[in-house]
């Protein structure tokens, strides 16, 4: 049975891309059949990760009714099966990202995983890629204002019938003022299912002269290794919510009784926006 699962987040540039492109790829090495989908219509930036930006036939010509999917898949590195999005800002602009759910189960029955890379925010085209998949994983900094918006896309998936199964931590530094996995897995009340460390070679995958993701550049660096752990736990063992240590009340203890008082004021508001 395929699992359709949307990578997304609050804020901006907290690492969907870098996480769908290398975990899919993970996915595949580990024999899974995998389709990766820029489902971020506005600002494609999946093909340039993966090196397929010259792809003529895209998710937008889909989209606009002008294409049929199946032309729109590509055979991507590291075996996965690719969709991507539209460059064009005009073409982007008559897109109805409505149709993206209907479009992806077109083809998902083909597949073990299809994993899509969603627009930050909460605009429409966030809503068409939380309503296309049936879980999400959310992706956080460990900072307070990106696991505060990573809440309300939570808040939002849940209240259009996806389902957030974990969260992936990024850019984690061990750095003195991060919020430790406990305490986001307590604010977010979702098991952790990644562990991303800041890692320099992840940066270097746009920089090279042939792009690639670092999973296939450096399968043995610290971001890599740690994708294919998560890899690991999505294509066989279930996750387990991980043990929770008591902590004396600090900074972060009381920055979680705010988040449980603003969840409700929260969770009216994003209703309010989305009906
Ligand atoms: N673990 C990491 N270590 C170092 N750099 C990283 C890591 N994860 C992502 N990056 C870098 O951070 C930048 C933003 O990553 P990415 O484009 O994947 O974010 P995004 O959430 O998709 O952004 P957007 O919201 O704009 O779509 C990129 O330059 C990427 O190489
Ligand atoms: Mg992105």
């Amino acid at each position: 049975m395929v699992r359709i699962i949307t990578i997304a987040s609050g804020k901006g540039g907290v690492g969907k891309t870098t996480i769908t492109a290398n975990l899919g790829i993970a996915l595949s090495q580990q024999n899974q059949r995998v389709l990766v989908v820029d489902s971020d219509v506005a600002m494609a930036n999946l093909s340039l990760l993966l090196g397929m930006q010259s792809s003529p036939i895209t998710l937008h010509d889909v989209l606009l009714g002008e294409s049929n999917v199946h032309d729109a898949i590509y055979e991507g590195p590291g075996g996965i099966h690719f969709i991507p999005s539209g460059l064009s800002i005009e073409s982007y602009r008559r897109v109805d990202p409505e149709r993206l759910e209907a479009v992806i189960r077109e083809v998902a029955d083909s597949y073990d995983f299809v994993l899509l890379d969603a627009p930050a925010g909460i605009e429409k085209s966030v809503m068409a890629s939380l309503a296309a998949a049936d879980e999400i994983l959310l992706i956080t900094m460990p900072n307070s204002p990106s696991v505060a918006d990573v809440l309300k896309t939570k808040i939002v998936a849940q209240r259009i019938g996806s389902n957030p199964i974990g969260v992936i931590l990024n850019f984690l530094r061990g750095e003195k003022g991060e919020i430790s996995d406990e305490d986001i897995m307590k604010m977010l009340e979702l098991p952790i299912y990644g562990m991303i460390p800041y890692d320099p070679e992840v940066r270097k995958s746009f920089m090279q002269e042939n792009v690639a993701p670092v999973i296939i550049r450096k399968p043995e660096s610290p971001a890599s290794v740690a994708i294919n752990k998560m890899a690991a736990k999505l294509s066989g063992v279930s996750v387990e919510m991980q043990p929770v240590k008591k902590k004396k009340e600090g900074f972060f203890a009381r920055l979680f009784g705010f988040f449980k008082r603003k969840k409700k004021a929260d969770a009216e508001e994003i209703k309010k926006e989305t009906e």
